[in-house]
């Protein structure tokens, strides 16, 4: 993008009548928009054809000045795509921009274009059209992201791995059981994003400046031409309200903050200590130094990135904090947080999904990488902390021992156990029975993995049929 600062005659700016002396270059670099808001062009031309339209049927202005600025901000909307369009400092901002370009295309027809309108809401409804669109994206991102997470869940319903509390190798779950949590926090996610869509979607024009105007205009046909839902009710928090935009910032810190969580799990699980997974080659970096290292970078900077976005929240809140109704030109620092937010939010998700895709395999031969999971490790580190002793502990209860002596009473093996460096299930019958006379033979069931994994079979437990039910009722929630 081009963006010149010349030396404009008075008459050249908008609103320049009133003043006697030009702003400041350095004012105009600190006060003007464009930079960053010419990325709402198109909603910007999208609203001003939807406003003109709806001038020349109201009979505010003629039929051929409406027929005049459609086909100017066409062209202008292709000279913007095609990366022709001088974007210009001095003209501050997306706006003003494009009403100057359309004035000097057309004549006074350019001019009529922002009868009975103002930036303020004009600004509004650009960002509002912009962002329900960027929601739709997100949307669509997150149900990619769980359609991986369910063919990775599918491949390994009954993969067993250890279960952790405090990090500790508390019970044998499924690894597909363990990715179905992440599952359910993007549903959710989902939720929110298509709850905060209903507010997003609400037409602000009309509003004015921040009074409405005296102009006989028709706000439900803006509406309806722009596919909003309805208008914005009160012209002054039609102008000042961003609400959605911190709203749509915090449902993305959410998703963040899921994606941080499953990031961690993944920089641990990658790791040779643990071992128990693989991401491909393409999501990962090697170190210029130690030739054996293969970092998991995507992971981590998703790790990183989540407190950018909880930064762009902090920011919004704090940008609408104590704002006096109605529009203050604060509200211009609205957009980069914005649109920062909603582009990490969907590259990240983008490149997650693919990091989690299964490997593609014809005929025996890996035809594309993808990750990978250790079952052994996982396996073998599903035995070593005693992820069965709570089982133990309900076969004594089934038994008939009461709940807390039957804890106690494992407690008391376990210790033995270490003591000796063995696992439970390795413990012979008669040593056992020193714990608990209840004890028989059947005890070795429960002990193993697969018997404590299948005995938590019931909506939302472990046990592999379980996880299959939930893998079939989330694929056919998906859109
Ligand atoms: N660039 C401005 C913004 O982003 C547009 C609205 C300006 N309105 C005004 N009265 N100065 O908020």
């Amino acid at each position: 993008m081009t963006q010149k600062t010349s030396a404009l005659n008075k008459k050249d700016t908008s609103w320049s009548g009133r003043f006697n002396e030009p702003v400041a270059e350095l004012v105009k670099k600190y006060t003007a928009s464009v930079g960053f808001d010419h990325r709402l062009a198109m909603y910007d031309i999208q609203g001003s054809i939807a406003h003109a339209h709806m001038l020349s049927l109201q009979g505010i202005i003629s039929q051929e000045d409406f027929k005049a600025i459609e086909t100017g901000l066409y062209e202008i909307l292709e000279e913007i795509k095609s990366g022709k369009f001088e974007w210009l400092l001095d003209l501050e901002d997306v706006h003003l921009n494009i009403e100057k370009r359309l004035t000097d295309k057309i004549g006074d027809a350019g001019k009529r274009l922002h009868t009975g309108r103002s930036r303020n809401d004009q600004v509004a409804t650009d960002v509002r059209l912009w962002l329900r669109s960027t929601t739709d994206q997100v949307i669509a991102g997150l149900v990619k992201m769980q359609s991986s997470l369910l063919d990775l869940a599918e491949a390994h319903f009954d993969t067993v791995m250890p279960g952790f509390t405090h990090l500790q190798v508390a019970q044998p779950v499924t690894f597909g059981h363990h990715l179905m949590a992440y599952v359910e926090m993007l549903k959710r996610d989902v939720a929110r994003f298509a709850d905060a869509r209903c507010r997003i979607n609400r037409l602000p024009l009309g509003a004015a400046a921040l009074a409405g105007t005296s102009y006989p205009i028709d706000r439900e046909m803006v509406a309806k031409a722009l596919g909003f839902d309805g208008v914005c009710e009160n012209s002054l928090d039609a102008v000042s309200d961003r609400d959605f935009a911190i709203e749509f910032t915090f449902a993305s810190s959410m998703v963040m903050m899921h994606l941080s969580r499953l990031s961690e799990e993944l920089i641990l699980w990658s790791s040779p200590r643990f071992a128990f997974i693989d991401i491909a080659d393409r999501f990962c970096t090697g170190s210029s130094i130690m030739p054996q290292k293969k970092n998991p970078d995507v992971p981590e900077l998703v790790r990183g990135k989540t407190g950018r976005v909880y930064g762009h929240l902090t920011a919004l809140l704090t940008l609408m904090k104590s704002q006096p109704l109605a529009y203050n030109k604060d509200n211009q620092e609205d957009k980069e947080p914005l649109f920062d937010t909603a582009d990490t939010l969907l590259v990240t998700l983008e490149i997650y999904a693919d990091m989690l895709r299964l490997p593609v395999v014809e005929h025996g031969v890996v035809v594309k990488t993808g990750f990978t999971v250790n079952k052994e490790a996982m396996r073998q580190a599903a035995t070593e902390g005693f992820a069965t002793a709570t089982d133990l502990a309900d076969y004594l209860v089934k038994k008939g021992m009461p709940f807390r002596d039957a804890h106690e009473a494992v407690a008391l093996a376990v210790r033995y156990a270490v003591d000796k460096k063995v696992d439970l299930s390795d413990l012979p019958l008669a040593t056992l029975q020193e714990f608990a006379t209840q004890i028989t033979e059947d005890v070795y069931a429960v002990l193993t993995l697969e018997g404590s994994l299948n005995s938590r079979n019931h909506v939302g437990g472990t046990a592999p049929a379980q996880v299959k039910a939930a893998i079939a009722r989330a694929r056919k929630a998906l859109p």
